[in-house]
C-alpha cells in the first residue's frame, strides 16, 4: 500500500478530479442509497435509488498498475499517446464517498461538503447522479409532472452553488454508444450540459487530451479540444443569497460531443453554438423582488425549505407541448407562491413561459438564444426523451458565481436592469477565497419526490 500512497500523493495536491474508461480493481464501488418517492393523488411510493460520483473526480491509473494516467492537471503522454490508447490503457476506481469526497447519504437525505481533507490530499466540490440500479441512471420524464425536494442552503455563502438539475445524459453513461467506455453509469460517465464543458477528461469513450490546456488557476482541471453538450433544466442553482431556475435548450437530441464553433465557447462564439448558454432564468432578486429569497426573507434561507417545480403542458397530458415551468415553495408548513416580476417593461409574471422569456430578454437586452434554439418547445421535447438528475456543490473559476448572486457582467453598471442578481459583493465568490474561508460549506438535499401535479407537497 505504500506504493499506492506515494502514487496518489503525486496527483492530489488539490482536488482529486480524474476519470477513465476501463474499470479498476483496487477499490470497490459501493453506491450510497438515496431513495426517492413517486406520487399520485392516491399517495407516494418509495423507489430504492442510489447515487454515483461523476467519473471526472475519480482516480485514474494505468490498468493493473498504480501509475497515474492523469496527474494534477496533465495527462501522462506515455500511457496516453492518443485518445483511444488512453481509454484502453487507463482504469477508473471505486471511491470512498464520505472519507474522500465529503458525500454522505442517510435515509432520504444527501449532504455534499465543499472541501474535504483526506489521507491523500484535498477534494473540492462534487457532482453525483441518481441511479435506478448499479448500472443505469434513473430516467425522469417530467412533462405534466412536478419535481419536489427539500434543501438546506443555510451553510452556502456567496460564491458557492448547491445545484440540483436535469440533463439529457444516456441512461447507461454512453457505454452502448461508445464501446471504449467500459465503466459506464456505474462509474458516473457520460456527463453533458448546455455549457458544453471542455473540462471533462473523457467524452464519447475517448480521453479529451487533444489540445489539453491545464488551468492556470485550478491545479486539478484543464480543458480539452472537445466539449460535451445536451439540453439542461436547472431546477435549482442556489446559495443562501440567491437562487435561479433555468431551462437551457440545445439543437442536439441527445448527448453530443462538440468541437470548434459548435461548442459556443465564451467570446465571439457564445451565441453560435449548439446550446443556449444563458438560458431563460427566473431569479427572484434579478426579476425585481429583492425581499423574496434570502436570510430572514419571505423564503428564509436560514431554514430548510421545500421546492416544487411543475412542468405544465398545453393539453394537460404528458404528450403535450411544454408551456410553463412553475415554482412553488413551502416552508414551516406554509405554501409560498413564487415571486412576481417587478421590472419595467415586463408584465408581473410569476413563472417561466415563452412570453416571460421574450419580455425578460428584451427588457435586459439579453440575446434570446434560448428561443432561437427552440425555447420551451425544445426543452419539453428533451424532457420527454428522459433526463438524469444531477446534484452538485461547486465554486466558479470562470465568473465567481456572480451571474447567480452578485452584479454581472462586470463591465456593466449594477443599476442597469437585470445586472444585479443578489446581494453578494463583486469578488466575494472568488474561488480561492471561498475555498480558504468556507471549507465546511455544505448543501443538504432530502425528501426527493416526483409525481402528478399537486401530489408531492
Ligand atoms: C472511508 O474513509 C474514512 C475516513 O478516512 C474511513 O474511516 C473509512 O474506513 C473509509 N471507508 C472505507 C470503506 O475504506
Amino acid at each position: 500500500m505504500q506504493f499506492k500512497f506515494a502514487s496518489l500523493l503525486a496527483f492530489t495536491l488539490g482536488a482529486i478530479q480524474v476519470a477513465t474508461q476501463q474499470v479498476g480493481q483496487y477499490d470497490t464501488e459501493t453506491h450510497p442509497s438515496l431513495p426517492i418517492q413517486t406520487c399520485t393523488k392516491s399517495g407516494c411510493t418509495t423507489v430504492q435509488t442510489k447515487i454515483v460520483l461523476d467519473s471526472n473526480w475519480r482516480w485514474t491509473h494505468k490498468v493493473g498498475d498504480y501509475k497515474n494516467c492523469y496527474d494534477g492537471n496533465k495527462w501522462d503522454t506515455a500511457t496516453c499517446s492518443s485518445p483511444e490508447a488512453c481509454a484502453k490503457n487507463c482504469a477508473v476506481e471505486g471511491v470512498n464517498y464520505s472519507g474522500t469526497y465529503g458525500i454522505t447519504a442517510s435515509g432520504n437525505s444527501l449532504s455534499l461538503k465543499f472541501v474535504t481533507k483526506h489521507q491523500y490530499g484535498t477534494n473540492v466540490g462534487s457532482r453525483v447522479y441518481l441511479m435506478a440500479n448499479d448500472d443505469k441512471y434513473y430516467m425522469f420524464k417530467l412533462l405534466n409532472k412536478e419535481f419536489t425536494f427539500d434543501v438546506d442552503v443555510s451553510k452556502l455563502p456567496c460564491g458557492l452553488n448547491g445545484a440540483l438539475y436535469f440533463i439529457q445524459m444516456d441512461e447507461d453513461g454512453g457505454k452502448a454508444r461508445f464501446p471504449n467506455n467500459k465503466a459506464g453509469a456505474k462509474y458516473g460517465t457520460g456527463y453533458c450540459d448546455a455549457q458544453c464543458p471542455h473540462d471533462m477528461k473523457w467524452i464519447n469513450g475517448e480521453a479529451n487530451l487533444l489540445d489539453w490546456k491545464p488551468s492556470d488557476l485550478d491545479a486539478n482541471s484543464g480543458v480539452g479540444r472537445y466539449g460535451t453538450c445536451c439540453d439542461e433544466m436547472d431546477i435549482w442553482e442556489a446559495n443562501s443569497m440567491a437562487t435561479a431556475y433555468t431551462p437551457h435548450s440545445c439543437s442536439t437530441t441527445k448527448q453530443e460531443r462538440c468541437s470548434g464553433t459548435q461548442c459556443g465557447d465564451n467570446g465571439p462564439d457564445r451565441y453560435l453554438g449548439v446550446c443556449d448558454k444563458d438560458g431563460c432564468d427566473f431569479n427572484s432578486y434579478r426579476m425585481g423582488d429583492t425581499g423574496f429569497y434570502g436570510k430572514g426573507k419571505k423564503v428564509n434561507t436560514n431554514q430548510k425549505m421545500t421546492v416544487v417545480t411543475q412542468f405544465i403542458t398545453d393539453n394537460g397530458q404528458a404528450s403535450g407541448t411544454l408551456k410553463e415551468i412553475r415554482r412553488i415553495y413551502k416552508q414551516n408548513g406554509q405554501v409560498i407562491q413564487n415571486s412576481r416580476v417587478q421590472v419595467a417593461g415586463v408584465p408581473d409574471y410569476d413563472s417561466i413561459t415563452t412570453e416571460y422569456c421574450d419580455a425578460a430578454k428584451a427588457a435586459f437586452n439579453d440575446n434570446p438564444h434560448f428561443q432561437t434554439l427552440g425555447g420551451m418547445r425544445k426543452m419539453g421535447q428533451s424532457l420527454n426523451a428522459g433526463h438524469v438528475l444531477a446534484l452538485s456543490i461547486w465554486d466558479d473559476y470562470y465568473a465567481s458565481m456572480q451571474w447567480l448572486d452578485s452584479a454581472y457582467p462586470l463591465d456593466r453598471d449594477p443599476s442597469e436592469p437585470g445586472i444585479k442578481r443578489g446581494e453578494c459583493e463583486r469578488g466575494a465568490g472568488d474561488p480561492k477565497k471561498v475555498e480558504a474561508n468556507s471549507p465546511d460549506a455544505t448543501v443538504t438535499f432530502s425528501n426527493i419526490k416526483v409525481g402528478d401535479l399537486n401530489t408531492t407537497y
